[in-house]
């Protein structure tokens, strides 16, 4: 039978705040392994780490706040095609995992579309063009790097989408 190791790395928990995820921060630490909480505010970051309060400070237990967010990334299915066969085709990709995509901001999409084709200017909401809205990150570039893959900017995929829609729409007569 395989004997135990000492647990070692970071254990990143949601929901650490809650009932379950307490406890399952609470067992985490207490068999040695460092634990970075995740909470949607500092008020529930603290409020989570307080109840642990032998490991708030110490470098085993630290918390990260990831702001309420819908999902902040998008792939375009023409970067997804051509990744998907690249990673058939470089060798070096062989048993390697790919995350296809780049940041997302419903705002700048539609600042992008409002932009680019004009005649959707006054179809599509202002909201507050140029705003960024605080979220995580998403890292593609291992595609880039890996596969030689060169990702359209978010501008061109948002025009290239809106497009292909409005000429539908033309086509079947509901522009
Ligand atoms: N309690 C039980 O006995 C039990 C048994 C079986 C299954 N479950 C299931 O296990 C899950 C957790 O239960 P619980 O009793 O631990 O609930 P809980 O005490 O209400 O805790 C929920 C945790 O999830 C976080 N959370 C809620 N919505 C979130 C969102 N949209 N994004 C990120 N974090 C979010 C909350 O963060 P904030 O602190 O920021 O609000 C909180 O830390 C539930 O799905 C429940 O149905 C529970």
């Amino acid at each position: 039978m395989a004997s135990q190791q000492k647990p070692t790395g970071t254990l990143v928990i949601t929901g650490g705040g809650g009932y379950v995820g307490g406890n399952i921060v609470r067992l985490a630490l207490s068999k040695g392994y460092a634990v970075r909480l995740t909470a949607r505010s500092d008020s529930s970051a603290q409020k989570a780490a307080a109840l642990h309060p032998q490991y708030v400070n110490t470098p085993q237990l630290t918390t990260t706040v990831v702001p309420p967010f819908d999902f902040g990334g998008y792939a375009d299915s023409g970067e997804v095609a051509q990744s998907y066969l690249r990673a058939l085709e470089v060798p070096k990709a062989a048993g390697q995992r790919f995350l296809v995509g780049q940041g997302f901001r419903y705002q700048l999409a539609v600042d992008s579309a409002r932009e680019s084709i004009p005649e959707l200017k006054y179809r599509l909401p202002v909201g507050r063009p140029g705003f960024v809205e605080p979220a995580y990150e998403i890292d593609g570039s291992k595609v880039e790097k890996v596969l030689g893959l060169e990702y359209k900017t978010l501008a061109e995929t948002v025009r290239d989408t809106y497009s292909q829609l409005w000429q539908a729409k033309k086509t079947e007569g509901t522009a």
